[in-house]
């Protein structure tokens, strides 16, 4: 029985018609690239969120989280209109408004991914309830449909301006690999990642520093992109190829979108070159992909904050082959490919520098390149 189960029986009192699970991600490389059309390379956790769903025959949507069990929301669909109820009820009421399934159900949620951490929480709660309704109601959508919808339940409901690669994660990973998601072309292709098999982890240090993505910066990074698409006569920031970018950077007016050009149109290389290391087993290579996009990310894109820049520089002393920030940044968490023999060390040493450095203390893990959602009951 999942705890998503039990608390359903426990809060709604009856069985849940079934229990849907959708994973957390992190993102190897490819940062703020997907809302510029070009390439991501994220991974599925073993970290996923739970939903326990029942459906009503009176139109009303009730949910209820671990987090949170006596605090019921209740709505009626007919009332579902963008941004409505605020907080994290959106992300679960806006799912039946973006797949058109018009019907009231309650909901049961629990989750380990953390919340806030770039390891996209939302994107897990909002892909677990969109595939038990696509079930629930026969609907037909395909996973890429799925992620279609569930997107515009982030961008257009909750009114996060989000890219694409949250939701193509949780719906399409596959366990051992990593997705190269083409967001130009929509291909995607499933690249095999095992460090265990050489000898390495992935390290998760989420700093507990904590964004938001509705306003602020990284709306900020999405207009400065377009800004410099426009000055440069192009749709998209994927329109510049790695040849030409010298000439585009000659074009701009101002340093600020130099410097975001020159993030995305070389991330979009390194994803394409960690792609390439992978496939030849090149983990050094893959190290240092990471460890320069984080440069890029911090110095040219701004996106990173000084506990971020604190754990890549402990964790790559600490023997790292490579470190950098994932997720949409400012806060959140940073990765790292560690070998296994120096990953207990390297935990140590960040947890030390942060306590001298008055910060909070890190919550720190490993991670696993594990399946996209599935139905579990
Ligand atoms: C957030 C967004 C993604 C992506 C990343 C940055 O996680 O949800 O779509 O833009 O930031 O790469």
């Amino acid at each position: 029985m999942t705890k998503a189960a039990n608390l359903f029986r426990s809060i709604f009192g009856a069985e849940a018609d079934g229990v849907w699970a959708a994973p957390g991600r992190v993102n190897l490389i490819g940062e703020h690239t997907d809302y510029n059309d070009g390439l991501v390379l994220p991974f599925a956790l073993a970290q996923r969120t739970e939903v326990a769903i029942r459906l009503r025959t009176d139109g009303v949507i009730r949910m209820s989280s671990a987090l949170a069990p006596n605090n019921v929301v209740g709505i009626p669909v007919k009332e579902l209109a963008p941004g409505w109820p605020a907080g994290w009820g959106a992300y679960v009421a806006g799912v039946p408004w973006a797949l058109e399934g018009d019907v009231g159900f309650d909901a049961a949620i629990d989750s380990s991914v953390p919340v806030g951490a770039g390891l996209s929480s939302s994107a897990a709660l909002i892909c677990a309830v969109g595939l038990g309704i696509n079930d629930l109601l026969s609907l037909g959508y395909s996973r890429r449909e799925l992620a279609r919808r569930t997107r515009r339940t982030e961008n257009e409901y909750v009114g996060a301006p989000t890219g694409g690669m949250d939701q193509i994660a949780a719906l399409l990973c596959i366990e051992g690999h990593a997705l190269l998601y083409d967001v130009r072309e929509d291909t995607t292709e499933q690249v095999p990642f095992d460090p265990s098999d050489a000898g390495l982890k992935v390290l998760v240090v989420d700093t507990q520093v904590r964004h938001g993505h509705v306003d602020g910066e990284y709306a900020k990074r999405r207009a400065d992109c377009e800004q410099a698409a426009e000055q440069l006569g192009v749709p998209t920031l994927r329109d510049v190829a790695y040849s030409d970018l010298d000439a585009a950077l000659n074009h701009l007016d101002n340093e600020r979108l130099v410097k975001r050009v020159r993030h995305v149109v070389t991330e979009n290389q390194r994803v394409r070159d960690t792609a390439a290391a992978l496939a030849s087993d090149d983990w050094v290579g893959v190290g240092e992909l990471l460890t320069a996009a984080h440069a890029s990310i911090r110095d040219d894109f701004e996106a990173s904050c000084t506990e971020l820049d604190v754990a890549v520089a402990m964790l790559m002393e600490s023997g790292a082959l490579g470190a950098r920030m994932t997720g949409g940044g400012f806060g959140g968490a940073a990765i790292a490919l560690v070998p296994h023999a120096e990953a207990d060390e390297a935990a140590h040493t960040v947890r030390a520098v942060f306590a001298d450095n008055g910060f909070v203390p890190p919550t720190i893990f490993s991670v696993v390149p594990s399946a996209g959602a599935t139905r579990i009951k």
